[in-house]
């Protein structure tokens, strides 16, 4: 059975904070540990460039996020954690999506729109100040996710449009040639579709009204004394609609505890308490990981090395993958120029499969080229159908099944291995 695979990037371009968590982090951190999921999770660098032309912002970002979210519990070894700008396989596949992406497409965009909204307002150039990077931004993020063929992306209800460009790319591309992708679908968690900041606003860096998520516990207390409330007294009922207080609250708690807070805003809680009782909850779920955090970010050295071998993961499915799309859409070696079909053509010997058992009694199969060179070595299967089928899969799908066996196979020994199994699994694929 096909896992499902998760992927999620966040974007490297400031401290990391509760909205981030509750709605990206701790989600993601759980999904990687439900049985027959396979997650794939990233920094988003390259989108950072959009947004900042602060370089040490970027590069303190990146440390900051990342040791975010191994402290918060992610298991490097169990999912896919890399760092996108590791991965130049990404930006080759959104020129590809570019070029079968209309501009009107992207002229919807809502970040775009609301940009150019601003400006309009403003008295100004439609496009005043905005960078490319900002138009094409779905297009990046679309590479990030087709590139791994990514069924379920958490997102917040904001990214929800760009899931659905996604999807479209992915046909576009698949109309014009061939079954290369996956259509991925947004996964929204409900409960926290979006924190509320301390000014009851969405909780973002852009407004100015985040906490951190490793403020110290007296930041915390006194970040949340200022998150702002009507004026009733203790005493008087309160309202749990529009509370930015109760939703945070209700973010972290328990349905039991969120119904206890509930109860007390009825009975007329004092404002004071009720900040209390944020602050003991939140506290209660950070404070462990406020240690390992500090620990992380102290040794720099030790996250670079985790992320290099997150990439070497990453690309051992990015780059024979993305050999395939060259040889879809014509950028191919010249030397295999398929002459217009004359009669019956002659087809050239490729890439073949052979299946066989080694002495530890386990059935292995390799993809081989016409030299005998090996492409693609699998890893031993306890029975000779599972490892037919999974050559069927490769037959049928080329390196688009990757993803997919990648627990099955050796990883290449290098680029260039990677390549040449794409260009000959791409030209399987083709024959059939
Ligand atoms: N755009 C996302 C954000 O700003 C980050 C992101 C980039 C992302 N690439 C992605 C999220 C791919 C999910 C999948 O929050």
């Amino acid at each position: 059975m096909t896992p499902v695979r998760f992927l999620t990037g966040i974007t490297t371009s400031g401290t990391p904070h509760l909205g981030n968590y509750v709605g990206s982090i701790r989600p993601s951190v759980r999904a990687s540990f439900q049985p027959g999921v396979e997650s794939f999770y990233f920094l988003a660098d390259y989108h950072a460039l959009i947004k900042t032309d602060e370089p040490a912002r970027i590069q303190r970002s990146t440390l900051e996020i990342a040791a975010s979210w191994l402290a918060a519990g992610l298991d490097p070894e169990r999912v896919v954690f890399y760092r996108q700008s590791d991965i130049p396989e990404i930006p080759e596949l959104t020129w590809f999506l570019t070029c079968v992406t209309g501009k009107g497409v992207l002229n919807r965009a809502h970040a775009y729109k609301a940009a150019v909204d601003k400006n309009l307002a403003a008295a100004q150039e439609p496009d005043s100040d905005i960078n490319m990077g900002l138009f094409m931004y779905p297009l990046l993020m679309g590479a990030d996710i087709l590139m791994f063929n990514a069924h379920q992306v958490p997102v917040g209800r904001d990214q929800v449009q760009h899931i659905e460009m996604a999807r479209d790319m992915a046909h576009s591309f698949n109309h014009r040639y061939g079954n290369h992708f996956v259509p991925p679908q947004a996964a929204i968690e409900e409960s926290v579709a979006t924190l509320p900041g301390l000014d009851g606003r969405k909780m973002s860096k852009s407004y100015d009204n985040a906490i951190p998520l490793f403020a110290s516990r007296a930041q915390l207390q006194k970040l949340i004394a200022g998150i702002v409330t009507d004026s009733r007294l203790p005493g008087e009922p309160k309202d749990t609609e529009g509370s930015a207080l109760f939703q945070i609250y209700q973010a972290f708690a328990s349905a039991e505890e969120t119904t206890a807070l509930a109860q007390a805003y009825a009975a007329g809680i004092a404002w004071g308490e009720a900040k209390h009782m944020l602050l003991e909850r939140i506290d209660r779920e950070i404070a462990p990981m406020r240690a390992r955090y500090q620990t992380l970010i102290d040794d720099p050295a030790q996250i670079e090395a985790i992320l290099h071998a997150g990439a070497a993961k990453a690309r051992a499915i990015a780059t024979p993958f993305m050999a395939t799309l060259r040889h879809a859409v014509g950028l191919r070696p010249l030397q295999a120029v398929a002459a217009p079909k004359q009669g019956k053509a002659t087809k050239a010997a490729g890439a073949t499969f052979k299946q066989y058992r080694e002495k530890d009694g386990k059935f292995y199969f390799k993809l081989a080229d016409t030299s005998g060179k090996t492409l693609l070595q699998s890893r031993g299967f306890d029975n000779p159908k599972t490892a037919a089928q999974s050559i069927a899969q490769l037959q049928e799908k080329g390196a688009a099944a990757l993803t997919d066996l990648q627990a099955q196979l050796e990883s290449f020994a290098d680029d260039a291995q990677a390549v040449a199994a794409g260009v000959a699994l791409a030209e399987l694929v083709a024959a059939k």
